[in-house]
This record gives C-alpha cells, structure tokens and sequence, in this order.
C-alpha cells in the first residue's frame, strides 16, 4: 500500500497528542511519518512516510533529540516497532550487547504497552521466541540481562526482568522451546492489568491504604480481561491471573489454594524480583540472599510452592 501523505508541518494548535518516541527505536519507524517540533510549538516533517529513518537526508548519523509520531500513527507502529525489535535483537544478543539487548526490549515493551490491545500484545511473542532462540545457547547470559540496572524502573523494566528469569527458570528445567517461550511471554504479561489502574496509586511513594490497596488486587482479574478469547494459552491466562494467589489461600484476588504451575512460578519470580529491584521511597532493595532468606520464610508459611521455590533457587547459581 502506498503510504499516505501526511502534512510537511502541523501548526501548534492542531498538534494534540503527538507522541515522543523513544530514540533507541526510532529507526524501526518506517510507513509513519517523524516530526521534530520546533520553535513556537510547530512540528516539522523529519522523516518522510514510508522511509527508514537512514535514509533519510536530513539524519545524516545525527539523530535529533526528540521526534515524535501523530497519533494516528501510534497503532501500526507498534507493530513495526516490534517487527524491527525482533530482528535486531538476534544480532543484538549475537553480539553481546546486553545493555543494548535491555534497552530495546524496555522501550519496546513501554511503547506496546502504551496500546495494550490484544493484536499488540501478541506482537510480543515473535520477540520471546528470538530471546529463546537465541539465550537457549548461552547458559547463565539471560540471568544476567534480569541484573542490568535500569535508569527508570517501571512496570516495563518489571516486566522484562521477570521474563528473563522466568526464562533462565525454564532453560534450567530443560522445558521445550514452545514453552519456554509460553511462559517468557507469561513473564511478560503478568502485570499487564496494572495498565487499567490508577498512575497515582500504582506509583505512591508511601505504602497504600486499605482502600487503594483493594483497587490494586483488582490487577490480575483486569489483565485477564485483557487477554481473555484473544488466542493467548491458558498458560499465559493463569500466570496473569493467579501470580498474587498464595497456597495457603492468603493471596489475592481469590484466596485460591489450588493454583496452576504458571501461578505459582511465575508468583515466585514476581516476588524475587520486586523484592530485588523494586526501587521505591520507602523500601529498598533487597540483596539476593536477604531476599531469598524471607521468601524461604515465606514458603515455610505455606505461601509458595517449596519445590519450585527450590529450583528457582538453583537457577540462580
Ligand atoms: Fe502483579
Ligand atoms: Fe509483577
């Protein structure tokens, strides 16, 4: 189809919900036109549509800072966004770029889940399968992509560290590459419910009240909305919705005893890593083995699943 003609500039006040894009992607851009905003609030066509962004005159191996898509845009570039993401990343992780590896994984995880609709959701899963083809090979590599440090941590840093150890979980089990790459985009899409709760309770620098407390149990139950009848397997469906279910019937949202394998492993890592990373005002980071040390506890309390909490255990050594 040939790309559609965009306007060479839009004038400031016609300009609402242009949207930044993230730099580190932006030559996966290529049908939507890229402007730059100039002075006095106009946006100026940067990039033509239809063209990679090298190719353009004006880029010159100089990108500027700040380019920004129309919003119209948004929906079919998150498709290309993880098109173009799925096939740097072989030659990303072949290359031993790990910090590059979890910055375009992060960015590219943030940008989907701006649009959580299902088809970009799914989108996602080409992207697991390369992380499998290709960390499968390399023993303890996808463990420590989980430890890169982030400069924001958010719900997609989240994300994209309890994949990888959901992933190394797996690779030491020796589960099948289909699997795996089930449960990585299990990992992926726990939280995925978070996007419908409220920004000033998810990101509280206090700990929540009892009421806000209730809105955010409500997570999980939203997520499998989400995905639910959208060709997602039930793997997928019951790590989003029982990764806060505790064997002794004290998690949430139901107080389930009986929980799946993703429920409980996926609980796990969720757990491990918010405790490891989890950067928050009034709570710090816990070392590995203080973490370890209170979820040990914790699993004698009959919340997690001792057995898998063994061998998670082991996938970290
Ligand atoms: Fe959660
Ligand atoms: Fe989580």
């Amino acid at each position: 189809m040939p790309p559609l003609a965009a306007p060479r500039s839009i004038p400031a006040d016609q300009a609402a919900g242009m949207l930044r894009i993230r730099k580190s992607l932006s030559w996966c851009y290529v049908s939507a036109p890229l402007y730059l905003q100039v002075v006095g609030g106009d946006y100026q066509m940067f990039k033509a549509p239809g063209l990679a962004l090298q190719k353009t005159p004006q880029a010159g191996g100089h990108l500027p800072r700040q380019l920004y898509i129309r919003h119209q845009d948004k929906l079919d570039s998150i498709l290309e966004v993880q098109a173009g993401v799925t096939n740097h990343l072989e030659q990303a992780i072949a290359e031993g770029g790990q910090e590059e590896v979890k910055v375009l994984l992060v960015d590219m995880v943030e940008e989907s889940f701006l649009e959580p609709r299902a088809e970009n959701l799914r989108g996602l899963m080409p992207v697991v399968k390369v992380l499998v083809a290709q960390y499968g090979q390399q023993g303890t590599a996808i463990r420590e992509l989980a430890l890169l440090a982030n400069k924001n941590y958010g719900a997609a840093v989240h994300a994209v560290n309890v994949t990888a150890l959901t992933l190394a979980y797996c690779f030491k089990q020796g589960f099948s590459t289909e699997v795996t790459a089930e449960y990585g985009l299990a990992g992926l899409l726990h939280d995925i419910g978070k996007l419908k709760i409220d920004d000033a309770i998810l990101n509280a620098p206090r700990p929540l009240s009892p009421q806000e407390f209730a809105v955010m149990k409500s997570h999980p139950e939203e997520g499998l909305r989400l995905i639910r009848d959208q060709g997602f397997s039930r793997l997928i469906e019951e790590a989003v919705q029982e990764h806060h279910e505790r064997l002794n019937g004290q998690g949430y949202p139901r107080g389930k005893r009986k929980i799946s394998l993703a429920g409980r492993l996926i609980g796990i890592i969720d757990s491990y890593e918010a405790l490891t990373s989890d950067e928050r005002p009034y709570r710090k980071p816990l070392n590995t083995l203080k973490a370890l040390e209170l979820m040990h506890q914790e699993t004698r309390e009959g919340k997690f699943d001792g057995a898998v909490f063994k061998s998670f255990v082991y996938c970290l050594t």
